[in-house]
């Protein structure tokens, strides 16, 4: 259970100069947007919930609301930036730079603001990366574009070397946007930051196509890559009609939650089955996948099928999970596994098919981000921008049932966002679909 110590933010210091927001605030006092310091966010959002702690009011678990102060910690004539994206390419990464460079430099007056290229990698001098000079003009229109112009790597450094870099160019701030990977490598950072005493703030953006970060609505780029992944079910429903005994089957990325599964979906509803990491499922049997798969097929005459990457893996032989350098599990394809064991199993029992595999891949994620993912990007990074010239670190920004807030690091490493096998999401799923509540 989260109590109020895991919400807790660390800050470098107090705040003493006059933020060059200030007198942007002034009316504003009692909204949301003029952060009233000793305000907070309640963390529980139903009664039973938060009745269940059995403290009073002021005692229940809160965050701290994220948005702009009128004091600040950091002079911004006199502050240095960082920006590094690590991990895998998610949608408004660009969008995310720019916001961070645009506000800094346009509302803050910083002056200096350099990205890292390739992830953590690019602190390190034993891989020749150079820095890139971050301004308004570089970054104008680089949203256009999907991709990182920063570049972005997986895997860990050093933090020792990373640290030194930061100090070897003046750096006060440094956001990190990446996944849970790099929020931890973000945590060893500011580990060692404190180690030598500096006053580094270090900030997360939060990124995942896999909608997996926890205690947040959604993530940034989630919206996008479901989008396109509607269009492959669309053309699997297209070519299931089109054909005898025609079976559409997508699979979809989502290695541990099955959010883009399961959303683009229901987007669609065109889909029969959907099966995700998070509900075990049996292939063979009277009650098995493949069975009702082909009673399905002979009623209708043809079904599509969505399969987050991560699903079934107990049924993928043969393959050596390994990871990759992030640390994550790499997993078997079950697409292909299921390819196989569908055409199998009709064929075994007669029934003509036609399947149309596809695997859409990387193509979800490296698009340019859609509008509402472009807004929530900006409002990020202007969150983190807030949040850092205030002093905090060791935190991401996030929004969290429509507000921004301050999370810390540890929290959001914590855990993994998962669909509910008992939620209202995979309801509606099974209701889309009509599939069983489980096979087997
Ligand atoms: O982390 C998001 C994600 O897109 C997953 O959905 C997918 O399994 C993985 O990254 C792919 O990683 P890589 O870029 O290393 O191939």
């Amino acid at each position: 259970m989260v109590v109020s110590a895991d919400l807790a933010v660390r800050t470098l210091g107090p705040c003493r100069i006059d933020s060059p927001l200030a007198p942007r605030l002034g009316a504003r006092e009692t909204t949301q947007h003029s952060v009233v310091e000793e305000d907070r966010i309640l963390f529980d959002d139903t009664l039973s919930m938060a009745g269940a702690r059995g403290v009073p009011l002021e005692q229940l678990p809160s965050l701290e609301p994220g948005g702009p102060r009128k004091k600040i910690y950091f002079d911004p004539a006199k502050t240095r930036v960082g920006i590094v994206t690590c991990g895998g390419l998610c949608p408004g990464l660009n969008d995310v730079i720019r916001g961070l460079v645009l506000e800094l430099s346009r509302h803050y007056g910083v002056r200096r603001i350099v990205g890292f290229r390739n992830g953590y990698r690019g602190f390190i001098p034993e891989f020749g990366e150079d820095v890139l000079d971050l301004t308004p003009e570089v970054v104008m229109h680089i949203d256009d574009e999907g991709g990182t112009i920063l570049g972005t790597s997986r895997g860990k450094q050093d933090p020792e070397a990373i640290v030194d870099a930061l100090e070897r160019l003046n750096i006060n701030i440094l956001f990190v946007i990446g996944g849970d990977g790099t929020i931890r490598g973000a945590m060893d950072v500011v580990a060692e930051v404190e180690r030598r005493g500096l006053k580094v703030a270090v900030v997360g953006i939060p990124k995942t196509i896999d909608n997996d970060i926890p205690y947040i609505d959604q993530s940034f780029g989630f919206q996008t890559a479901m989008s396109e992944a509607t269009k492959s079910i669309h053309a699997a429903s297209v070519e299931a009609r089109s054909a005898p005994g025609g079976i559409g089957l997508v699979k979809l990325m989502g290695r541990h939650s099955g959010f883009i599964a399961c959303y683009s979906t229901l987007a669609k509803d065109d889909a029969d089955y959907v099966l995700i990491p998070e509900v075990p499922f049996t292939l063979d049997g009277e009650h098995g996948f493949l069975e009702n798969l082909r009673h399905r097929v002979q009623e209708r005459g043809h079904a599509v099928v969505v399969v987050a990457e991560g699903a079934g893996q107990e049924h993928v032989e043969g393959e050596e999970p390994g990871r990759d350098a992030s640390g994550n599990v790499r997993f078997g394809d079950i697409g292909r596994l299921l390819r196989r064991k569908i055409v199998e199993h009709l064929d075994a029992h007669g029934v003509e098919n036609n399947v149309r595999y596809f695997d859409p891949s990387y193509a979800i994620r490296s698009v340019p981000a859609n509008p509402y993912d472009s807004a929530y990007c900006l409002r990020l990074a202007h969150a983190a921008v807030h949040a850092a010239m205030a002093g905090r670190t060791e935190v991401i920004v996030a929004r969290r049932r429509r507000r921004f807030v301050h999370i810390p690091m540890a929290l959001a490493v914590s855990r993994r966002n998962h669909v509910d096998p008992l939620g209202d999401l995979w309801m509606s799923v099974l209701e889309a679909t009509g599939q069983p509540v489980r096979f087997g």
